[in-house]
């Protein structure tokens, strides 16, 4: 089959596309028949600068040379490791590769439990675009945030992969939500449901008085004080991601800073791919009430071009890797 390979330690130049043998399922597994595939930050981050520290991590215990990198996949069950019991060859699924590995490729394996049949009124290529950012979106909204019906919600970061989901699915519990994009996005921040939006480059709604009952912050960076700020006095600030400062601001001080202030702040650690939450992604789909973002398709043979895009940091929802022809 064709695949596209990490060739070695560097930039995405040193993806390729190679002809390698087609994987085998495991028992528990499903060999999926890929139609797309889309790209994420964990695909890129192992492309940025290889500090000593990077590479050391990289060599040791991520050792992506010679595999074919990809999480999020859409397309059609090829064949079934024995002990799976829910599909069967021709099932349309989307879901995450085992390992979160394999997916920039004609097929790849997952575990059973980290797919979900594909809504039937979605595209490959819009299911594909689901999995890693919509299950973070989720995930950090309903469980570290506990987001309930009336809230008033902020999603800073509001215009990419995570973003885009994070603003409908906040939308969908019946929050009001706040978006906070750059001006070339304030009207998709608009189109896909965000109550207000606030446009980064010119105003920092840390400092405009306004507050949230829930703030969850995907990319960007303000410290951690400023948030803080912006919360209601039970307020809840989650972050997903942005700058490593962000992160590690959240991871290190936000349990410190809960205690002394009574407003709950932390990182939501990283979303874990599960069926249950795939499938309510999936509804979520179905009933239009999340529609998947896409800026850009690429085809299989341009993963690298894809992975650079994405990687500049200012795509628009998702980009999607089509493996085949476009279906829609
Ligand atoms: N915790 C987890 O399990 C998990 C899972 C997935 C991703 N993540 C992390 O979440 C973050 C977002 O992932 P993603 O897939 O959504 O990334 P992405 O799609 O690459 O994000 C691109 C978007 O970020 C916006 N952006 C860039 N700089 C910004 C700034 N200073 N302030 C506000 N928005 C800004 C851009 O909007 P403009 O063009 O308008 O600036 C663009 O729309 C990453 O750090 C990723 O590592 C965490």
């Amino acid at each position: 089959m064709k695949a596209i390979v990490y060739t070695q330690y560097g930039p995405p130049g040193v993806l390729h596309l190679r002809e390698v043998e087609r994987p085998e399922p495991k028992d528990d597994q499903v060999l999926v028949r890929v139609h797309a595939a889309s790209a994420n930050a964990l695909d890129y981050r192992r492309f940025e600068k290889l500090s000593i520290m990077g590479r050391l991590m990289e060599e040791r215990f991520i050792k992506s040379v010679g595999k074919v990198l990809g999480a999020d996949i859409a397309g059609v069950v090829e064949a079934v490791g024995a002990s799976v019991k829910q599909f069967q060859p021709g099932d349309e699924v989307f879901g995450v590769t085992a390992g979160s590995k394999g997916g920039f490729a004609e097929y790849a394996c997952a575990a059973e439990d980290h797919l979900a049949l594909k809504p039937s009124n979605l595209s490959f290529e819009a299911a594909a675009a689901v999995p890693v950012a919509g299950l973070t979106a989720l995930q950090g909204l309903r469980d570290k945030g506990q987001i309930q019906p009336g809230q008033k919600v902020l999603i800073y970061g509001a215009s990419g992969g995570v973003g885009t989901f994070a603003v409908q699915i906040a939308k969908s519990f019946g929050a009001e939500v706040t978006a906070v994009c750059s001006t070339q996005n304030l009207e998709m921040a608009h189109s896909i449901g965000a109550d207000r939006v606030i446009d980064y480059t010119k105003e920092d709604f840390t400092k405009n008085g306004q507050r949230y009952d829930l703030i969850f912050a995907v990319n960007g960076y303000h410290p951690l004080s400023a948030y803080q700020r912006a919360l209601n006095p039970q307020g809840n600030y989650v972050c997903a991601g942005g700058a490593l400062s962000q992160i590690f601001q959240a991871l290190l001080l936000g349990s410190w800073l809960s205690r002394k202030k009574g407003k709950k702040m932390g990182f939501m650690g990283i979303a874990k791919t599960n069926q249950k939450d795939l499938a309510l992604m999936g509804e979520l789909l179905e009933s239009g009430k999340v529609s998947p973002v896409i800026e850009r398709y690429y085809p299989l043979s341009e993963v690298a071009e894809a992975i650079r895009y994405l990687a500049g940091g200012h795509v628009k929802g998702k980009v999607v890797i089509t493996v085949g022809n476009l279906s829609n």
